[in-house]
């Protein structure tokens, strides 16, 4: 088994405000992308780290990655481009896929452990969720609602995930209209099972300016 990572990381961070791209903006004086990378790459079962980076930023994407050993491409427009240049980037070798926002930067490495263990051992395609503590309700383009699915069967899906290779290059096949907003989705498009295991409340994705508020907080109970 060679199972590599691949890092979207092209985001401009419109919800954070004025700045750097996302993942080259700093929490704890290094850029989120950098302690993204130093999640993923602590686990042993990962053999390679694609990053995705901001195509105007490449030199300091480069930079962020620097000791690393991650590989840089250029990403996309959306997130789904920058998650398909990542993949076609692989060597021939890699049969497992995780994909992980660089706006997570930590991981725990038992979430990647699990999701790799949990493609090994047959699964084309394998999310990370967690229960919700909202009511969620579906509405329609008014704004009135159509449906509450019961709150015991929701979950909120986190990264990595992780896929068969042949299964993720299939679903990046699919028709560029297809709108989703992460790779499972696609994979479920292909009419293949999704299998969700237990996510981590430290892989939250640093979205809105009080996330970096949480991310701060969280280095410094680790006393980073
Ligand atoms: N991403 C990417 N390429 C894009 C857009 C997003 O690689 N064209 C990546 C981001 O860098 C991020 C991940 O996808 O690591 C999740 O996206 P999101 O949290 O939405 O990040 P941004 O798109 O940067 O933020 P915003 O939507 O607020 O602009
Ligand atoms: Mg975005």
């Amino acid at each position: 088994m060679s199972v590599a990572v691949l890092v979207p990381a092209a985001g401009r961070g419109e919800r954070l405000g004025p700045g750097a791209p996302k993942a080259l903006r700093e929490v704890g004086g290094e850029p989120l992308l950098r302690h993204a990378l130093r999640s993923l790459g602590a686990a042993p079962e990962v053999d390679l780290l694609v990053v995705a980076g901001p195509p105007g930023d490449l030199a300091a994407t480069e930079a962020a990655c620097a000791g690393t050993g991650a590989l840089v491409v250029a990403g996309g427009t959306d997130r789904r481009a920058s998650v398909a240049a990542a993949l076609r980037a692989l060597p021939p070798e890699v049969d497992v896929v995780l994909v992980s926002d660089a706006a997570r930067p930590f991981v725990p490495v038992e979430l990647v452990q699990r999701v790799v263990a949990t493609v090994a051992a047959g699964a084309p395609a394998v999310v990370p969720g967690l229960p919700v503590a909202d009511t969620v309700k579906q509405v329609d383009g008014t704004g009135h609602v159509v449906a509450t699915p019961p709150r015991e069967l929701l979950r909120a899906v986190q990264t990595p995930q992780g896929f068969a290779r042949v299964v993720l290059e299939r679903a990046h096949a699919l028709p560029a209209e297809l709108l989703v907003t992460d790779d499972a989705g696609l994979v479920e498009a292909l009419g293949l099972p999704v299998l969700v295991v237990p996510g981590a409340p430290e892989a939250f994705k640093v979205t809105r300016p009080e996330d970096v508020e949480a991310a701060e907080a969280l280095l410094r109970r680790r006393g980073a």
